[in-house]
């Protein structure tokens, strides 16, 4: 089969281990040929392609980032999107194409199979983890042990100065780096935007934590928001008229630990981890799912499964509708967050 294959949406570690197991699994099992498409569905749009055959895939299973690029194009918010679309695919004759993509590229995916019966099969990532019916997407794993490995760090840190330390972790619409990092670092604290929080708790528990003579660590993602109210006379911009004031703030890590430090008097600093998440070297982890959800896109291909999105259930790799994975957003369960919130204060 001729198989075209993309990565769309924010990178993250571990696209390249599934590409590479795409590519030789199609070359050696099915003989099939592969045409990349560079930076997303923009590449699909405008004819843009990459080589991507057993040479070009070669060494790349432990480097970050993804040969074929990466942005979030939207092909169907232009007039002409569809056909375009259309257009790429017959021009290189393809039978299929593999998306890899985080809900708004798989999202865009699932419209192509459903509605226009474009023949193809999705591989979710993000370092959110926020896909549905997959228990993890490829490159969490790796953005949790950056993070976790930055709360150790921090540790040290926070108590020989006696400070707080805020540290604000990515996460934009769940907060499932923040609490397994969270969880896993020994944080006193998790902040998700799962639940608005209250600062004055938190700086209660900041408080309760000098008392026991350690430094506190609170790990907050960079969507979490504080509860109605809190934020009004301190956010850093002024929200646009009829804007909830408490509208995601830029810098909510920073905006906490200057409110903690106001409201405690204990010195505190943060950390804003940023794009160091989403870059370098996959874990094993995440090469090993990457890996496994490259074998099967193209067996998936291979049966003609079309729509479909590979999926971690426990330990086996299940295929699920791509439209019932994009229709909603996989938030943090409250009985997770409650079983973390033991080690709180
Ligand atoms: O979706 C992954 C993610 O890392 C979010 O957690 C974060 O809000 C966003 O991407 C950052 O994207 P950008 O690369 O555009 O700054």
């Amino acid at each position: 089969m001729r198989v075209g294959v993309l990565t769309g949406g924010s990178d993250c570690p571990g696209l390249n281990a599934a590409l590479r197991a795409v590519v030789r699994k199609g070359v050696q099992e099915y003989g099939d040929e592969f045409v990349g498409f560079r930076d997303g569905w923009r590449g699909v749009l405008r004819d843009e392609t990459v080589a991507l055959d057993i040479p070009a895939v070669r060494g790349t299973l432990p480097r970050g980032g993804t040969i074929l690029g990466s942005t979030r194009t939207n092909p169907l918010l232009l007039d002409d999107g569809l056909d375009r679309v259309r257009g790429t695919l017959a021009r290189h004759r393809l039978d299929a194409l593999i998306v890899i993509g985080g809900t708004a590229t798989l999202g865009v995916a699932a419209q192509l199979a459903d509605d226009h019966g474009v023949p193809l099969v999705g591989v979710p990532k993000t370092i959110d983890n926020d896909i549905p019916l997959t228990d993890y997407t490829i490159g969490f794993d790796t953005a949790v042990g950056v993070a976790t490995e930055t709360i150790d760090r921090l540790h040290t840190t926070a108590e020989s100065h006696k400070r707080v330390l805020v540290v604000e972790v990515m996460g934009r619409s769940a907060g499932w780096i923040a609490l397994h990092a969270g969880l896993a670092g020994g944080a006193n604290c998790i902040l998700i935007p799962e639940r608005p929080f209250s600062v004055e708790r938190v700086c209660g528990w900041v408080e309760s934590r000098f008392r026991a003579t350690y430094a506190p660590i609170v790990v907050i993602a960079d969507s979490a928001l504080p509860e109605t109210g809190e934020i009004t006379l301190h956010r850093d911009v002024t929200p646009p008229p009829g804007a909830d004031p408490r509208a995601r703030l830029s810098g909510v890590g920073e905006w906490l630990g200057r409110e903690i430090e106001r409201r405690t008097g204990k010195e505190s600093r943060t950390t804003v981890l940023g794009h160091i998440q989403r870059g370098g070297s996959p874990s094993p982890f995440d090469r090993w799912l990457a890996t496994r959800f490259g074998l099967h896109a193209i067996d998936a291909v291979h049966d003609g499964d079309w729509g479909v999105m590979t999926a971690l259930q426990g330990t086996r790799i299940a295929r699920v509708r791509l439209a019932a994975a994009t229709s909603t957003l996989k938030t943090v369960d409250p009985a997770l967050y409650e079983e973390a919130s033991v080690f709180f204060g």
